[in-house]
């Protein structure tokens, strides 16, 4: 198989992540077949599928003509053979439970075609684990996405122990030809890339908080207006390279060794979030809600509403929509 031989993907599961990998493949001009296992997951889907494509409407993402086009290329099925018919991409998003993924995985094979790759949103489950009931392991591929994928490029890539390399490349070929910028694991690790980072990140805000450093709020705004504004244009390790001068980023890990292996010694080494710590976190999210005015977002709708507006125009500087 070639990527230009995929007309259609199926989208296997239609919540929070399956309906906006149609949305994603649907713009980018392929046929969608978009499962899930009611009616009333359908109907749910529909309506994120409308909203989100206002929002590419009221960004100048695309206009009304072509969100009707791309409304017409997703087909809403409860029927899984309808959906996977003539897919050669299946992006499976069912529930977070082996159990459920193995009742999926026994499903899809009924129907993929011989030639197809299936590729597994899993935020954490193992590859070689979902596919132990498959008849053809070799075509499964974890293909981690960040939500909303229609607006977040990245994808992480991974491979179970019977994956072939063959479609491990095919996947990560699959993606970018969807705008998509996957990044593939040498080897499996929990949480994968970006998790492990996010939470690392975290577990420094905890403690930052329980010492009595500093809010929720202020560490939310430093990382906003410092490090975070950075990583949105590059990684930490080019930003590195930039503050080391000169020595670039090994100057910087010379330069400030000892001050670094000082923090390094100080900083939260704990291996579970302090019970405490939800509702702490919780009463700052609430406290700092309370501070933001309306426009850049004080509940939870309307502060996705300003992420989603804010994603699209760095999305656009990244030439990514
Ligand atoms: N939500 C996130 O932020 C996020 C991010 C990355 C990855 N993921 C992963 O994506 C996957 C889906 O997560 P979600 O947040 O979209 O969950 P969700 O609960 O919103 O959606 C799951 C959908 O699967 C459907 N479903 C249940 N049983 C099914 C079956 N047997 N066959 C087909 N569909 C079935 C449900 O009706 C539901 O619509 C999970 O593996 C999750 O770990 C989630």
């Amino acid at each position: 198989m070639e990527i230009k031989d995929i007309k259609k993907v199926a989208c296997v599961g239609a919540g929070v992540i399956g309906y906006s990998f149609a949305v994603n493949f649907a713009l980018k001009g392929l046929e969608v077949g978009l499962y899930d296992i009611n009616e009333e997951a359908l109907n749910l889907a529909k309506e994120r599928v409308n909203t989100s494509l206002q929002l590419l409407i009221k960004n100048g993402i695309i206009n009304d003509e072509e969100s009707e086009q791309i409304k017409k290329r997703i087909i809403y099925t409860t029927s899984m053979e309808e959906a996977l018919k003539d897919a050669l991409f299946i992006q499976e998003s069912g529930p977070e439970h082996y159990d459920i993924k193995h009742q999926m995985v026994t499903e899809m094979e009924k129907y993929v075609s011989s030639e197809a790759i299936i590729a597994s949103s899993t935020s954490g489950l193992l590859i070689t684990e979902i596919a132990k009931v498959a008849k053809h392991p070799e075509r499964f591929v974890g293909g981690h996405p960040y939500n909303p994928p229609h607006l977040i490029p990245l994808v992480e890539i991974t491979k179970g122990e019977k994956t072939t390399e063959e479609n491990v490349l095919l996947a990560k070929e699959f993606y970018q030809s969807v705008g998509k910028e996957p990044v593939v694991l040498n080897k499996e690790a929990l949480g994968f890339i970006c998790n492990r980072l996010q939470m690392a990140l975290y577990r420094e805000v905890c403690e930052l908080v329980m010492r009595g450093v500093c809010s929720i709020e202020d560490a939310d705004k430093a990382v906003t207006f410092g490090p975070g504004i950075r990583w949105g244009i590059m990684g930490p390790s080019l930003i590195f390279q930039l503050g080391g001068g000169k020595g670039g980023v090994d100057g910087i890990m010379h330069h400030l060794h000892d001050s670094i292996t000082l923090w390094l010694n100080d900083m939260a080494d704990w291996k579970e979030f302090p019970e405490e710590f939800a509702k702490i976190a919780r009463d700052g999210v609430e406290e700092a809600m309370k501070n933001r005015p309306k426009e850049i977002g004080n509940d939870d709708a309307s502060l996705a509403a300003y992420r989603d507006d804010m994603l699209v125009a760095i999305l656009k500087l990244h030439g990514k929509l």
